[in-house]
């Protein structure tokens, strides 16, 4: 890491990182009238639980996709509860041997929840065994070696496969088709990360008045996990300079000295875009580029940074690359020459 500073250590990285820990749990709501924002993801899906449940048939299987920290997760134990089944955790890279999954498969309960995070990260050879389970609800086994090896199907319960995955792009075409529901999570509005942080706020006992809310959930960039790490430390700093209570004046305080702009930017979402345009004239640049310019990965840039970067409008997509908006030019403060105004 050529800037000495990971991904990983960002304040405002929405992967999980290990202070979510417990504090995720508890925040994390159980059922779907807690559940703040994705409306229609919301109505649909209590919309297919009620008549999954007056059939008295378990849940299509569902895929749930989405940058990091909108709630995936905490959407499957949602549907597990409010169907009243229980829930299996698992996850992609979890799942190693095609056995591993068939134990998984054949130890679940009728109607209960198997969910698999980071789907995209499974296995050919792993996803082929989940083909038949999911359509027939079955899986086929192979007993013995050689030229006496048979192939005998065991029948499995009928259960709901919840996916989630950042990147669906990366899912296989058999594999995507399998599911009955699709949902893509987006980014949460400025209001309803509000509500977010109010809600979290009241369940961890903190004090915050409602402007201090807006100001957290303002730079949070669209993702609740993010607004609950924020929430956390701006009460750190109400809590030492301040009376106790985050106002938006101590909110901002926090906030500016953990170098999170009023946009939610960091110093590499700032970083990436003034090497953009420094070193390659606002673009259009490759993602690998970009990635090897500013020492990170091109996969964390894509997942994490650039769409709230799109989101935001500081980074538009081209065939020939990415490219830095003339908004972003004006947000960190560089000009653009002619040559480059003529470009865009
Ligand atoms: N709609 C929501 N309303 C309230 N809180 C939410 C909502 N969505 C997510 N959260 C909060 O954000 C935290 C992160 O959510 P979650 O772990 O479900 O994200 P995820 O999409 O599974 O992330 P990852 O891709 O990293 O697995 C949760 O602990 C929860 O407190
Ligand atoms: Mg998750």
């Amino acid at each position: 890491m050529e800037n000495g500073f990971e991904a990983e250590d960002r304040i405002i990285t929405s992967s999980f990182i290990q202070e979510d820990g417990d504090i995720e749990i508890s925040l994390r709501p159980r059922v779907l009238t807690e559940y703040i924002g994705q409306e229609k993801v919301k109505e649909n899906l209590s919309i297919f639980i009620e008549a999954a449940k007056k059939r008295n048939e378990s849940l299509d299987h569902v895929l749930l996709y989405g940058p990091p920290g909108l709630g995936k997760t905490t959407l499957a134990g949602i549907i597990a509860n409010e169907m009243g089944v229980n829930i299996r955790i698992t996850s992609g890279p979890a799942i190693e041997k095609t056995g591993d999954l068939a134990a998984l498969l054949t130890n679940l309960a009728e109607g209960d929840v198997l969910f698999i995070d980071e789907i995209h990260r499974l296995s050919r050879s792993v996803e082929e065994v989940l083909y038949p389970a999911m359509e027939d609800s079955a899986i086929d086994i192979i007993i013995g070696k050689g030229p006496s090896a048979r192939s005998i199907r065991l029948d499995l319960p009928n259960f709901t496969l919840i996916g989630a995955t950042t990147r669906a792009g990366q899912l296989s075409a058999p594999l995507r088709d399998r599911f009955g529901v699709i949902f893509r999570l987006e980014l949460y509005t400025p209001e309803e990360l509000a509500e977010i942080v109010k809600r979290s706020a009241g369940i961890l006992d903190i004090e915050v008045n409602g402007k201090g809310c807006v100001e957290i959930a303002g730079r949070s960039r669209g993702t609740p996990r993010i607004a609950n790490r924020l929430l956390k430390r701006a009460r750190d700093f109400a809590q030492v300079i301040g009376d106790g209570t985050i106002s938006h004046q101590s909110a901002k305080t926090a906030l500016d000295r953990m170098e999170i702009d009023h946009l939610g930017l960091d110093s590499i979402d700032r970083l990436i875009l003034t090497s953009m345009i420094k070193n390659y004239r606002g673009g259009p640049v490759g993602l690998e580029t970009i990635a090897a310019a500013i020492g990170e990965e091109a996969i964390t840039i894509e997942d994490v940074y650039e769409p709230y970067l799109m989101q935001v409008g500081f980074i538009s997509r081209t065939p020939r690359g990415r490219m830095v908006t003339p908004a972003a030019y004006k947000h960190v403060g560089l000009p653009m020459d002619s040559q480059q105004r003529l470009d865009v």
